[in-house]
């Protein structure tokens, strides 16, 4: 049974222990840490239940039929391994869920190397922009590039994030921007999700930026989202999310506010990117519409936050972007943290603000750069992201009953994957109790 033949309507099943293991069963021993996230209650968690891992020392995990059946000390799980149980030994190394990326751009065509040569001489992003680059130059290319073209290169991404301990990675169109380009990487992410170990939930973002030939009449291009784009969408089921970009460079919080509705309208889950070059509403349109997230949030003030914890939108914040554009304005995670909001960290994978899929590389620069504790930017890479994609029942945790998705990282302390940055941690990646990556032992 694959991710694909999952009904979450089942995900309450539960196999007793004693039940019969299933022959596709596995037993993962030897973890120095099994790092579970079980909380005490179900839910995304808040302030400074983001600290709490659960973590088993010398845990064990019995998997069976592409489920967590049992999580437990060593010697609990040792005596439910029978017949043809497989044995995976973590070899006195970290094991928790996979992380779950809830912020991504992953299916575009080409790169943007020659912009980031510029920008590393002086050249601003916006600035870019306004010369007709940024993302406009990623929309020229993937609206030449086709069907198969985008999913090849969407198969690299796919490994490069495995390589890196992430199972599940959200991921956003808009670098088409007509009704067929759109369509066209929507149908690439699904393939990707069919053709490739890794789960995508996919999200539309016609509403990117202003394709250049719409510059002068803005409000006809926000009717063709909302009038064309969004049922099309809808009536194929091609995303669950709907996201736009509301910033000074990009939409108005009214223009905004009128796709979002629109999408909602039509049974779509809400994101938005707030707040990102300068503060511009997206975080109080995030709060006034209640949206599952408001992402970006590097300019968002007091007064956004408490907006956002009111209306409990859950902020996912791309410390990767920052970094990547050389700028200096982090989110004020630990503001987040304390007035009790559930935060979740992502890489914003993309061409242009943030060429990583480094989740790892995410934690590092939340702890140094955010002041988040490895701890807490573990479970906003998790859980709580998990729970932002409307997946936190299946995902994001070692759990009875979750799906068997999960990471054996090399090294014996979860802290040291924000520590020793830079490098691929993950050691083997499973993706529905299947093993989907393995490294050679180096030790
Ligand atoms: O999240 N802010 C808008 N979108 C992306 C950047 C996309 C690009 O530069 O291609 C982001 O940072
Ligand atoms: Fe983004």
């Amino acid at each position: 049974m694959n991710k694909k033949s999952f009904n979450l309507s089942n995900s309450s099943f539960i196999p007793h222990p004693s039940a019969l293991i299933p022959s596709s069963s596995l037993a993962v021993m030897g973890c120095s840490q099994l790092v579970t996230l079980r909380g005490v209650e179900r839910g995304p968690r808040a302030g400074h239940a983001m600290r709490e891992l659960s973590i088993i020392e010398d845990g064990a995990m019995l998997v069976g039929s592409g489920r967590i059946i049992k999580v437990g000390a060593r010697r609990e799980i040792e005596p439910l391994i029978k017949g043809d149980c497989r044995v995976v030994d973590a070899g006195r190394r970290v094991v928790m869920p996979g992380f779950v990326d809830a912020h991504a751009h992953p299916v575009f065509a080409g790169t943007r190397a020659e912009e980031y040569e510029q920008r590393a001489s002086g050249v601003s992003y916006q600035e870019i922009a306004k010369r007709g680059g940024g993302i406009s130059s990623t929309v020229r290319r993937t609206r030449a590039a086709t069907l198969d073209e985008l999913v090849s290169a969407g198969r690299r991404y796919s490994d490069w994030f495995l390589r890196n301990g992430t199972t599940t990675v959200e991921a956003k169109s808009g670098y088409g921007l007509t009704v067929e380009d759109e369509l066209k990487i929507l149908r690439a992410i699904r393939r990707l999700d069919e053709e490739t170990p890794l789960s995508y939930v996919p999200t539309f973002l016609g509403a990117h930026d202003i394709p250049e030939e719409y510059r002068a009449r803005r409000a006809e291009y926000v009717s063709l989202v909302t009038e064309e784009m969004l049922p099309l969408v809808a009536r194929d089921g091609l995303a669950e999310y709907c996201d736009v970009f509301c910033d000074e460079v990009a939409y108005t919080t009214d223009e905004s506010r009128r796709i979002l509705l629109a999408a909602r309208s039509l049974g779509l889950g809400l994101r938005v990117h707030a707040d990102q070059l300068s503060l511009s509403g997206g975080a109080q349109l995030a709060a006034e519409l209640g949206t599952a997230t408001a992402d970006h949030l590097e300019h968002t003030d007091s007064s956004g936050i408490a907006a956002l914890r009111a209306s409990g939108v859950q902020p996912v914040l791309l410390p990767a972007s920052v970094y990547a554009l050389g700028l200096t304005r982090y989110p004020a995670a630990r503001e987040m943290i304390e007035a009790g909001l559930c935060v979740v960290l992502a890489t914003d994978f993309n061409p242009g603000s943030s060429p990583t899929v480094s989740m790892p590389m995410v934690l590092s620069l939340a702890s140094t750069h955010m002041k988040m504790t490895p701890a807490e930017a573990l479970t906003a890479a998790t859980v709580n992201a998990a729970y932002s994609l409307g997946r936190g029942d299946e995902l994001g945790s070692l759990e009875e009953g979750k799906r068997a998705d999960f990471c054996i990282h090399d090294c014996e302390d979860y802290r040291e994957l924000a520590y020793f940055f830079g490098i691929e941690h993950a050691h083997a990646v499973y993706i529905d109790g299947r093993l989907a990556f393995n490294r050679q032992a180096t030790r």
